[in-house]
């Protein structure tokens, strides 16, 4: 059978559903893409004629949403009625980790999928190739086909086709990613609806990136993916601690080691822990679904990379108090960055919050300013409100919101670089040296200021994986 796609729905308008259709829709003027989610207020923000609005800040998505949206790109909240007119549904709705019942802390709660899959088994037209672009357990199409009906056709005669299509955009860089992929995974039993989606892709990926698989290949390869990405954080981040006790700069032993093409050069930037949406809750998943088969060697091995990853915002947190003679109760503490990483807006399992909340409960007055994060974002992950003036201090721990690096620094003993944004490379040190009380530390976890320049301007620089 030949498919002719010329309707896509995607239902879930996040980071992955919005970026992942503006730019296939860029790339494919003659495909009408429709992106619903059942958040009203994201769609809002997603068909506002202030770009800046938009849900999520990517570098290059406005410029492509000024191109496609109102043309061949449409977000609205009519989940039904756009996927009864898709050919192909592709679902990229949330699974975070399960937080209560069965596998609660590990597996990945499903319950967005099932109803997204509930809703296309009663609205989607016959022969519908049904796409899963969320990150999923493997066997998760079992699942939905199940729903679907598939393969034995249902009650109204319904038969739709199941692929899994996993994304592996980063945030921050999710533009570039799209629009040139390492690879382009997708994993299906049947060849026409696999064609229907490469045809897609080749207008503008090269055939050779285009890797097809089964579907439980497809489905576990993007967990997999991800707790190999993040194994290596972990690696680096457990060498940064050896480093620092040792006299070894981690910077040198990453270029180093980096150096063997068999080892590669990405990924070996040791920082406050990896943070993000994904990375926790695909390993946990992982560790789960290893338990759930008896591997128990297995789950305890990708067990250690998450431990690794909480001990190292734990023992930046702890550091801070030492270094800060034992105590930072009532004292100012500016905390620079609070996004899980630099070039995006997303706090999701930002290492800034552990820290922050850690220092928070030693009674430090923090001061937290980002580029891109509001204050009511920061309010929601801290789960207190920037309730205090600068004229209440008190020894109790409390946060308020910075404007501007500048303003976090002022009168305060000491920062903390959280986060690689790019600003934090060129500051202003001599006039910071001149507002932060004295002794004046700064804590970089991101290996971002010029220790030579602060220690010129009087100020004592702690770096992670070098220490002093
Ligand atoms: P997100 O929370 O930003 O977006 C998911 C959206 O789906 C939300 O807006 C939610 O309202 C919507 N939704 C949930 N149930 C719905 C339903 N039944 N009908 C309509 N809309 C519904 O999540 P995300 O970051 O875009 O991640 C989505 C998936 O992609 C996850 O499985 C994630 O693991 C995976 N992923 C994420 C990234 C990333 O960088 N964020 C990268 C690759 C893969
Ligand atoms: C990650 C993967 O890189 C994507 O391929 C994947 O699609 C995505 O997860 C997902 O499935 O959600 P993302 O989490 O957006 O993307 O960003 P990364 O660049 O991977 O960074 C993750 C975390 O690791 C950040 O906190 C970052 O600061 C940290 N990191 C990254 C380091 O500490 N050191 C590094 O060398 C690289």
């Amino acid at each position: 059978m030949k498919f002719n796609i010329s309707k896509i729905c995607c239902i879930g308008a996040g980071y992955v559903g919005g970026p992942t259709m503006a730019v296939i829709a860029n790339k494919c003027p003659h495909i009408n893409f429709n992106v619903v989610d059942i958040n009203q207020e994201r769609i809002d923000k997603w068909n506002s004629d202030e770009l800046s609005e938009l849900p999520i800040f990517e570098p290059g998505l406005p410029e492509i949403i000024k191109e496609t949206r109102g043309k061949n790109l449409h977000f609205s909240t009519n989940v039904d009625e756009e996927i009864s007119k898709a050919d192909m549904i592709f679902i990229s709705v949330n699974t975070p980790t399960k937080k209560k019942g069965k596998g609660a802390g590990q597996a990945s709660d499903l319950k967005w999928i099932e109803a997204s899959a509930r809703r296309i088994s009663k609205h989607a037209k016959s022969n519908a190739i049904i796409v899963e672009k969320s990150t999923l357990p493997v066997k998760t199409a079992q699942t939905i086909k199940e729903i679907l009906g598939v393969p034995d056709r249902n009650e109204s005669n319904k038969k739709f086709y199941v692929l899994s299509n996993p994304e592996f955009l980063a945030e921050g860089t999710a533009i570039k990613d799209l629009e040139n992929p390492d690879r382009v995974l997708i994993g299906g039993e049947d060849e026409s609806p696999i064609s229907a989606l490469v045809e897609i892709y080749l207008h503008w990926v090269n055939p050779e990136k285009i890797i097809t698989t089964n579907l439980w290949s497809s489905e576990l390869s993007k967990l997999i993916a991800n707790a190999f990405l993040a194994q290596r954080i972990s690696s680096i981040n457990s060498i940064s601690a050896l480093c620092e006790t040792t006299g070894a700069d981690i910077n040198e032993v990453a270029l180093a080691i980096g150096a063997d093409k068999r080892i590669g050069k990405y990924f070996l930037n040791a920082g406050p822990g990896f943070g993000g949406s994904c990375f926790k809750k695909d390993i946990l998943n992982l560790i789960y679904i290893c338990n759930h088969y008896g591997l128990s060697e297995v789950s305890s091995y990708w067990q250690k990379v998450i431990d690794i990853n909480n001990w190292q915002m734990e023992r930046i947190s702890n550091l801070i108090v030492e270094k800060l003679f034992g105590t930072i109760a009532g004292k100012k503490i500016g905390i620079l960055g609070f996004s899980f990483k630099e070039n995006t807006n997303d706090t999701r399992e930002s290492p800034a919050i552990k820290i922050c909340k850690d220092l928070i409960e030693e009674g430090a007055n923090l001061h937290i300013f980002d580029p891109k994060v509001e204050l009511k974002q920061i309010s929601k992950d801290l789960g207190l409100d920037n309730s205090f003036s600068e004229a209440a201090y008190s020894e109790d721990g409390q946060w308020y919101y910075s404007e501007s690096v500048i303003e976090a620094a002022n009168d305060a003993d000491a920062l903390v670089i959280v986060t690689n944004w790019d600003i934090f490379k060129n500051l202003d040190w001599q006039e910071i040296s001149k507002v932060m009380r004295k002794p004046s530390c700064v804590f970089d976890t991101r290996s971002v200021v010029n220790k030579v320049e602060l220690r010129k301007y009087g100020i004592k620089v702690w770096s992670l994986g070098i220490g002093v």
